[in-house]
């Protein structure tokens, strides 16, 4: 193993806070930089290692290239509409810093597919897709390596309460979509952030320059919608709709300045609509037995008694 010394931003989130979880149980790991724009430390069980360095502004690169000094593996996991922004600069101090590799805060649909590339309009999409990009020729110049890890769906994230889209648990609705059998693959951000503390430890030519693209469960909408009733006794209701339709219901939505509803209308109809954006076979070839994987039956069951 040979990542040891590891910078992460963003890591007081919602995925952050489970990647600070992981990385706190490698004990080859002598120190844990925490870039945060508050002051207050990210609650764990073992904060030994850590630090923390209040950032004032992800806009100096300089000043962000003096923090990263000595760190392999610089981690993001920024808020997702500002990671396109931060990334590319956060990229840019990793190489001033030498930082040897860099974890993007990609996490989504794999933006490089050519039917996610059609689709890429808003700009939280668009950054990443652009962001996926310059790491690649930032690589091929030998100024940095990077892994990314594509993970479709956070499935704890879109059977939360406050987040539709997916399902609604108030009304007891699911969506099928374009049919509701096409597969789709999701992860929980617990088995995210097993792959991240997967990449840390095994042996780093295994994750150069890689797109891996990782996938805890496969699903349909109809087949979430039976788990959903076997789970709770109740019945719930599929709700059809139509992809082509969310998308131009996305595009009134941004005519409106309603720049979140577009973002959600394509990843949406990017992930539901069978073309592949969204559909991937689990790539983590090492490290496989230090992750562990949950059914969808208990990641529905998990989801709803914490809701
Ligand atoms: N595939 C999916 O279904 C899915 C679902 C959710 C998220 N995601 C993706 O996962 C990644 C992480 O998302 P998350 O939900 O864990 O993020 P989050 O909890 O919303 O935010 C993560 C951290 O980013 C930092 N941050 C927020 N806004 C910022 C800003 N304007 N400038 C600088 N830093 C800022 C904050 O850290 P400090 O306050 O400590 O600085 C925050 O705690 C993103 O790329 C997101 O798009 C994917």
């Amino acid at each position: 193993m040979t990542f040891r010394r590891i910078a992460i931003a963003g890591a007081s989130g919602f995925l952050g806070r489970k990647i600070i979880e992981q990385l706190s149980l490698v004990v080859d790991i002598t120190r844990l930089t925490i870039l945060t724009r508050s002051k207050q430390p990210v609650k764990t069980s073992n904060n030994s290692i850590l630090s923390f360095v209040s950032i004032v502004s992800y806009e100096d690169t300089e000043a962000l290239a003096n923090v990263l000094q000595g760190h392999d593996l610089l981690i993001s996991t920024i808020a997702g509409a500002a990671a396109g922004m931060i990334d590319a600069i956060l990229a840019e101090a990793a190489v001033m810093a030498g930082v040897r590799r860099f974890m993007p805060s990609e996490y989504t649909v794999d933006v490089l597919h050519p039917h996610s590339i059609a689709f890429a309009g808003s700009t939280i999409l668009a950054t990443k897709l652009a962001n996926a990009r310059k790491l690649q020729t930032l690589a091929s110049e030998g100024k940095i390596e990077y892994t990314t890890l594509v993970t479709g769906a956070f499935l704890d994230f879109w059977l939360s309460k406050a987040v539709k889209g997916i399902v609604d648990l108030d009304s007891h609705t699911v969506m099928l979509y374009d049919g509701g059998e096409h597969q789709v693959t999701g992860c929980t951000t617990d088995f995210i952030a097993q792959c991240v503390r997967a990449v840390v430890t095994m042996p780093e030519d295994a994750t150069r320059n890689s797109r891996i693209r990782i996938a805890e469960v496969q699903f349909s909408g109809k087949q979430l919608l039976g788990i959903l009733e076997e789970v709770t006794g109740e019945q719930w209701t599929g709700v059809h709709k139509d992809t082509d339709a969310l998308v131009t219901e996305s595009l009134i939505a941004l005519k409106g300045g309603d720049t979140r509803s577009f973002y959600v209308g394509q990843i949406l109809k990017l992930g539901f609509d069978g073309e592949g954006s969204c559909y991937f076979e689990e790539g983590l070839t090492h490290g496989e037995d230090e992750v562990q994987r949950l059914s969808l039956n208990d990641i529905v069951r998990h989801s709803l008694a914490t809701r």
